[in-house]
């Protein structure tokens, strides 16, 4: 198979779909790799080591859409690449088509056979290349955070840490999921005052066995949240209600009685925020000011520490992307739970139950 990766177009996206060492493995599975000049770069990843690796370095990227069989990128094929689809192209790549009809009625009328990354899921329930970009957001969410806590960026000017005689700053946790999970490890690496909420009690005994007295588990009931948010310097939401918006459990009137300056890392802002004045933000501008309260909510955090988010993110899609390269895209779904899940079009039909149903469209079953 001819495998093609783009530079990323989209605003701050530095992360690119191919590392010089995935390149490396689809060449020495017998396969063609085209690169487009530069993609790698805002990874730290030169051309050179691309052409180490094997790969063919390709001055446009329109000549790498047209030569490939299968392109792999990160995010979603903006507007300005929708002229490069074409009947049985295979795109690899986060799609998130539930949120954007016009890139759905794109591939669906240019036949391309679209494979989400977000939509592979194991047997277990589990999301396993949305994962590692949980991982990175979680972990991020503290250090954005604690920065913004930082007087000169408008906080309210705690360091979280304290010092000898004077009291550490709190931090509160809502979810602990993935996000949830890593914020937690860093926010105890930082000897912050840690609380975790969440109504599924199974993952509370599991931080709680894990850290013991160094966090407070509680259930994540409004009274628990208005409580926990008097006290709160950092608070970050890593809440999910898989498939359905996230709840805005986060109400303003809880704000006038938090300490001005304090911060709200809202990461459930790729599916609408857990807030009542939630809106997404963007790297250059990443935070606005709502009754005192200082509110991060950028849609792609891991784009921010791109090379690790990139390496971290070709851990998680190679499996998957050279089975498709090895034996077809239809050998693949035909062998592979996971990756029947993940094929969103295919043949100009909707093979993803969610997406049709956001569109009204018909759905199609792979067999
Ligand atoms: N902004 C970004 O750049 C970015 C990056 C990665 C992930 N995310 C988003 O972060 C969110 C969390 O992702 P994840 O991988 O941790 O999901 P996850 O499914 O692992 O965890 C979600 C957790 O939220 C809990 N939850 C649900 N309702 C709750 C409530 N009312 N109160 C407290 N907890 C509640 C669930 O029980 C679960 O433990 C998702 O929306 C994801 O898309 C955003």
């Amino acid at each position: 198979m001819v495998v093609g990766c783009v530079k990323e177009i989209k605003k701050f996206e530095g992360r690119v779909g191919l590392t010089p060492s995935a390149a490396r493995e689809y060449v020495n599975a017998g396969h063609q790799v085209l690169i487009e000049t530069n993609a790698g770069i805002m990874s730290g990843f030169s051309d050179g080591d691309y052409s180490k690796a094997g790969a063919e370095i390709v001055e446009k990227a329109e000549q790498v859409w047209k030569r490939s069989d299968m392109i792999i990128k990160v995010k979603e094929p903006l507007e300005a690449e929708f002229g490069f689809f074409r009947e049985g192209l295979i795109i690899y790549t986060y799609l998130h088509l539930a949120a954007d009809e016009k890139l759905t009625k794109a591939l669906l009328s240019a036949k391309v056979k679209g494979v989400a990354y977000e939509t592979i899921i194991l047997d277990d329930g589990s999301l396993p290349c949305l994962k590692p970009m949980s991982e990175v957001a979680g972990r991020l969410s503290i250090i954005e955070g604690a920065k913004r806590l930082e007087k000169p960026f408008g906080g309210s000017g705690v360091l979280l840490s304290g010092v000898p005689g004077v009291e550490r700053g709190n931090v509160v946790i809502l979810g602990a999921g993935v996000v949830g999970e890593n914020a937690l490890k860093i926010a105890v690496g930082l000897e912050a005052n840690v609380t975790v909420l969440d109504i599924n009690l199974k993952k509370l005994t599991y931080l709680d066995d894990l850290y013991g007295n160094k966090i407070t588990t509680l259930y994540s009931s409004a009274d628990n949240i208005e409580k926990s948010l008097e006290k709160a310097d950092l608070v970050v939401s890593g809440v999910l209600l898989p498939g359905a918006k996230a709840p805005k459990i986060i109400k303003r009137s809880y704000y006038k009685s938090m300490r001005p300056g304090s911060v709200i890392v809202d990461v459930a802002i790729d599916q609408g925020g857990s807030t009542e004045v939630s809106h997404a933000t963007y790297h250059d501008d990443p935070v606005f000011v709502v009754d005192g309260i200082n509110h991060y909510c950028v849609a792609n955090i891991p784009g921010a520490v791109s090379r690790t988010s990139t390496i971290a993110l070709n851990n998680a899609t190679i499996k998957f992307g050279l089975i498709i390269a090895n034996i077809g895209l239809e050998a693949a779904f035909k062998a592979s739970k996971p990756i029947k899940a993940g094929v969103n079009t295919y043949d100009g039909k909707c093979t993803c139950k969610g997406v049709a149903e956001s569109f009204s469209l018909p759905y199609f079953e792979l067999s």
